[in-house]
Parts: C-alpha cells; sequence; structure tokens
C-alpha cells in the first residue's frame, strides 16, 4: 500500500485547500494516566454534537499493529521494536489522512509522541542521546502534526497504583521505566507545544476540561 501523506510534517489545520478537513486530536500520557478513557469521552462527545469522530489507537488493529504487539511479548530488540511502531505508524498515517480529508474528526490514542517518548528511553543505552533525534528523522516522512496533543500528566506512582500490578522486582522496574518516560514527555511537551492535563484528579473532571479546550477549537 502506498503512503498517501505528500509531506513531511503536514499541519492537518494547514490544509485549508479541504475547508471541510478535520481536526486531528492526539492523546499522550503514560500507561495508567487515563488517556484511553479519556480519548474515547471525548469521542463519544463529539459524535453526540452531531460532529463526525474515528477514535483510533496505537498500537493500530492491524496485521502490523498485531507484529508489535508479538514483538513486545517476544522481547524484540529495542531497535526491532522501534521499527514495528514506526511501521505500524506509517500505514495508520495513511488512514488518518484519509479519514481527515472525508471531513472527519480523528481522535488518536498514541501517536508519534509514545514513540519520541518511550523509545527514547528504550534506545537510550544503544545511541546515547542522539536516540530522540534519530527517532524524529525516522517518523517524519510518515508523521502528520496532530492540531492539538494532549498530555495527560499523572506521578508514575499513581500511574502504578492505577495500573494494579503488584509489588515486586518488576515492579520497581516499570516504575524507574515510567519515570523516565515521564520525563520524556515533559520535554516534549515543552519542544512541541503539547496541551498539559492534570489527570491526577478524577476523570470525568479530566475530560470536562478537555472537552472545553475541543469546544472552543
Ligand atoms: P497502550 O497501553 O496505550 O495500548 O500502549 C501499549 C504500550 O505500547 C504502552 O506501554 C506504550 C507502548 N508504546 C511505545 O512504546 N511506543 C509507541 O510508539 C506506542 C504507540 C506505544
Amino acid at each position: 500500500m502506498s503512503i498517501a501523506v505528500s509531506a513531511p510534517l503536514t499541519s492537518a489545520a494547514a490544509a485549508t485547500e479541504v475547508a471541510a478537513r478535520g481536526r486531528f486530536l492526539v492523546f499522550e500520557g503514560i500507561d495508567g494516566s487515563g488517556k484511553s478513557t479519556v480519548a474515547r469521552t471525548m469521542h463519544e462527545r463529539m459524535m453526540a454534537a452531531g460532529r463526525p469522530s474515528v477514535l483510533t489507537a496505537e498500537p493500530t488493529e492491524s496485521w502490523i499493529g498485531d507484529m508489535v504487539r508479538r514483538g513486545n511479548k517476544e522481547a524484540a530488540s529495542p531497535f526491532t521494536e522501534t521499527l514495528l511502531y514506526v511501521a505500524d505508524r506509517a500505514e495508520h498515517t495513511a488512514q488518518i489522512d484519509k479519514w481527515l480529508n472525508e471531513g472527519k474528526n480523528v481522535v488518536c490514542d498514541r501517536y508519534v509522541g509514545s514513540t519520541l517518548a518511550y523509545q527514547a528511553v528504550t534506545l537510550r543505552p544503544h545511541l546515547g542521546e542522539p536516540a530522540r533525534e534519530w527517532l524524529r528523522s525516522v517518523n517524519a516522512p510518515f508523521t502528520l502534526r496532530p492540531d492539538v496533543t494532549f498530555l495527560l500528566l499523572l506521578d508514575p506512582e499513581l500511574a502504578m497504583e492505577r495500573l494494579g500490578s503488584r509489588p515486586g522486582r518488576e515492579k520497581f522496574e516499570k516504575l524507574d521505566f515510567l519515570r523516565s518516560v515521564d520525563e520524556e514527555y515533559r520535554r516534549l511537551a515543552e519542544k512541541d507545544g503539547y496541551v498539559i492535563i492534570d489527570a491526577a484528579r478524577p476523570l470525568e473532571q479530566v475530560a470536562e476540561d478537555v472537552w472545553n479546550i475541543i469546544a472552543r477549537m
């Protein structure tokens, strides 16, 4: 399948020649931040308001998404894992671009920010600091710039509690990992202008805040 996206990092909003192009809304956050619930709520509210909306997520439900999940289960190398996420995104972006051109809003649970945050952490031991720039350039040819990226921030310890994981060595490893991902996300938020949402509050309140921002758009 060919990639329908012609220019790297095209702004979804900048495509003014197609007046009815939809908005591209992305939700990012560490595991347990509640972003999937909030993304689904936003999709449902838009539909209820009569705005066509598509709810989608990465890893996708496609066969490449299945490969990503398989790669995770079989502990593939961090490079293989990264390239699988990127392959999944290449196909997904072409589909997202189509939906946007059909005038649908697209609500996406994880997008390029997830690779820039999580894989910066997994690749740093192999590539050092240049991991961040390498990840940006690998993603650039098939990444659309979202109209808005919401970053749901939650203390990694609270996120772990929400995830309900048991105490033990694995838990501390995971907590350490999520702390590093959280740091990457905060850095990205500053650099790429993510909208920061305090996700430590009840999810209904979080959803209300996000909805108010979307409604203003
Ligand atoms: P999920 O729990 O939101 O479905 O995400 C699955 C896991 O995949 C989560 O731990 C984050 C990870 N992930 C990455 O590491 N890089 C990526 O690019 C994406 C999309 C997900």
